[in-house]
């Protein structure tokens, strides 16, 4: 059977799902999104986006046109329009009265705790704002920040934004080989980051790498501030490395906010594509806020006075960025931050952690709704979880019974799950229900957002009907869409804008049911998701090929329960190189040096060929069928025809 066949029959089982979840009518009732919103959307056009620029944000300057999409793929939203994100998040919520409510509830993985207002966030962020600007930093440098779950994650982003210098954040899971080219490409002025965090209660280190990272000349970076975390000792390079403490403790709590525009960067982002190199997806300001806001308010319905939210996501990731960082502040939300695993030092710290801060709207992704699915429902059953009242989603397509698990077990049977779909390149959620409107579906994304236009489309880029399958697009601008690729135009509109004309092309199939709904499929390039995080196959591969020891290699992304997918690869060896386990060990960590632990492969065989057709492309389709355990598709296409054989008979050894 082919992978599309086998594919599709998964499909076909997906859309027999015909479970339906009106909301109660006491939800609907208080709910903040109302029906009309959708037609209101339909009706204003572009003007529906201006007016929840105008409603959610407040400007220092109007903006005189809405869209200007002369350039396109190149976007301008809110042209003429300036605005400073930081002032947006923080200091008009404490001049609005409100700045005693707490903005960030936190707690470390060992158990200690912090709480931030907004009065007492924003007088941070101004002191850090001040320390970067006494080191040189200024609008339009680039900071890049290596941090754990911690404040000064969103301490630091918010200060960046606030002196229009452009945040680059990479995810601490990343190794110091990632990070080095991650400076690189935005050249970076700054990096922030920490001594380590903890993780499963012991503590971890993160300046090593960054030590390491900088080891090199011919860098950009001309200073690191180091936040002490766990104590832990670290090296130091006078001149180069300064704490946190020792120059944002004793800096000003004076800083005026001044407005930017509306299409300066905000943030760069890297993410995997389908080539080895990471893309550096640029964000800008209006638009990103007005979309993050946007989204956080309906999607989740929020009663900023009364909610509390928790989006477990790190911020290294883009949820960590517009559900952490920039929509819930936005909102003037308070909202909790958690350091650390969720089985430390027991597998209830989540639900103790919600009855603790009385969560009651959480945004999760789906390996962890499956992981402790599988821990059992025993688990949250000691907890208190009655504060909970909206569910969320995000990151790979969610199983009905994970969905129907999270209602039932954590949602008490009644809390609405919205399932997100959305990617960094979105800036924000763009496929979602809305709660108290939506009739939910277990599995399904469901409906664009107001004011969001996707399609599922064939190959001919021509919108498929009810009960079809295809490639799913977007076909209007949005305003959280990526500006661009760091330092690579002709990427961005060869990626994303060459697939189909006139409509950006997301990457993932999707299926409309018979109602017109979306069900997402997955991805249909070589970009695997593994527990909700980007990889892409050729960058594990490049990984593997240059070790010495490897001369080709092939990486798929294998189902599995947990994690969605798992990286299984195959490699051929040099001559000289021996198969045994040690290899595989090595070649693991060589991986996981050269891009980070999340990347290393679950599974490395060792093969004598790879499957190729005539041209040379390898038949990813084929291993796939093999690292999933089902008999091996249609191999007629393969130059030869013996290799599938010879792997069978080499895995068998
Ligand atoms: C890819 C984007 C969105 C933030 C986290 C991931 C997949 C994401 C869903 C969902 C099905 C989903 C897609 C997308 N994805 N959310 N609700 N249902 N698939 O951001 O790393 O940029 O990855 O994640 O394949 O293209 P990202």
């Amino acid at each position: 059977m082919s992978n599309e066949e086998h594919q599709g029959d998964a499909l076909e089982n997906l859309l027999q799902e015909n479970r339906k979840f009106p909301p109660s009518e006491e939800f609907a009732a208080t709910a903040v999104a109302k029906p009309a919103i959708y037609d209101e959307a339909k009706s204003e056009g572009t003007e529906f986006w201006a007016r929840q620029a105008r409603e959610l944000l407040t400007w220092d300057t109007d903006f005189t046109q809405t869209l200007d999409w002369s350039d396109a793929p190149f976007a301008k939203w809110f042209v003429g329009g300036t605005v400073n994100a930081a002032y947006n998040a923080l200091d008009r919520h404490v001049e609005q009265g409100n700045g005693d409510r707490v903005a960030i509830y936190f707690e470390g993985e060992p158990g200690d705790t912090r709480t931030y207002t907004y009065a007492q966030l924003t007088e941070e962020v101004k002191k850090a704002a001040n320390a970067f600007e006494s080191l040189g930093v200024s609008k339009g440098d680039r900071v890049a920040v290596y941090l754990p779950m911690i404040p000064e994650a969103v301490i630091t982003m918010l200060a960046c934004a606030r002196i229009g210098a452009v945040h680059s954040v990479v995810f601490g899971g990343f190794s110091a080989d990632a990070l080095r080219s991650r400076i690189d490409d935005a050249e970076a002025k700054l990096v922030v980051t920490s001594d380590g965090t903890y993780r499963r209660g012991k503590p971890s280190s993160l300046k090593p790498a960054v030590d390491q990272a900088l080891k090199k000349e011919g860098h950009t970076v001309t200073s690191v501030v180091v936040v002490k975390r766990n104590g832990e000792p670290v090296e130091w390079q006078d001149g180069l490395d300064l704490w946190w403490h020792d120059i944002v403790d004793s800096a000003s709590a004076e800083h005026t906010a001044v407005a930017h525009d509306a299409e300066h960067p905000l943030f760069i982002l890297y993410t995997s594509g389908t080539t080895g190199k990471p893309k550096g997806i640029l964000h800008t300001t209006g638009g990103y806020l007005t979309q993050s806001a946007y989204t956080h308010k309906n999607v989740f319905d929020l009663k900023p006075e009364k909610d509390v939210f928790w989006c477990t996501a790190d911020i290294g990731w883009v949820t960590g960025h517009t559900y952490v960082t920039y929509g819930p502040l936005l909102n003037g939300t308070t909202q909790l931050m958690y350091e650390g695993t969720p089985d430390t030092p027991h597998q209830g710290r989540w639900w103790e952690l919600v009855e603790k801060y009385k969560v009651s709207i959480l945004y999760t992704a789906p390996t962890a709704i499956r992981t402790m699915m599988k821990w059992g429902d025993e688990i949250p059953a000691k907890y208190d979880l009655s504060s909970i009242r909206v569910l969320g989603s995000v990151g790979e397509p969610i199983n009905p019974e994970a969905w129907m698990w999270y209602r039932r077990v954590i949602g008490a049977d009644k809390a609405p799950v919205v399932d997100t779909w959305w990617q960094t390149e979105t800036g924000a959620t763009m496929i979602s229900p809305l709660p108290g409107i939506t009739v939910t579906k277990p599995g399904s994304a469901q409906v664009p957002l107001p004011g969001i236009s996707v399609d599922v489309v064939d190959e001919m880029g021509q919108s498929v009907p009810n009960g079809s399958g295809g490639y799913l697009v977007i076909r209007e601008p949005w305003p959280s869409m990526l500006r661009g690729i760091w330092g690579d135009p002709e990427r961005f509109k060869e990626t994303y804008w060459s697939r189909f004309d006139n409509m950006y092309f997301a990457g993932d199939g999707a299926k409309k049911d018979a109602d017109g709904d979306i069900w997402l499929m997955g991805r249909v390039d070589d970009v695997m998701n593994i527990s909700g995080h980007r990889l892409s196959t050729t960058e594990i591969e490049s990984a593997l090929v240059s070790h010495p020891s490897v001369a080709e290699a092939a990486v798929v992304g294998a189902r599995d329960e947990t994690t969605g997918e798992a990286v299984v690869a195959f490699v051929i060896l040099r001559g000289s190189a021996k198969s045994d386990d040690d290899i595989v060990t090595t070649l693991r960590n060589h991986v996981g040096q050269e891009i980070g632990p999340i990347a290393k492969p679950r599974h490395i065989l060792v093969v004598p060929e790879l499957p190729k057709t005539r041209s040379g492309k390898i038949m990813r389709r084929l291993l796939k069928d093999v690292a999933e355990g089902r008999e091996v598709g249609d191999a007629s296409t393969l130059a030869d025809a013996t290799v599938m054989q010879q792997i069978a008979t080499s895995m068998r050894k």
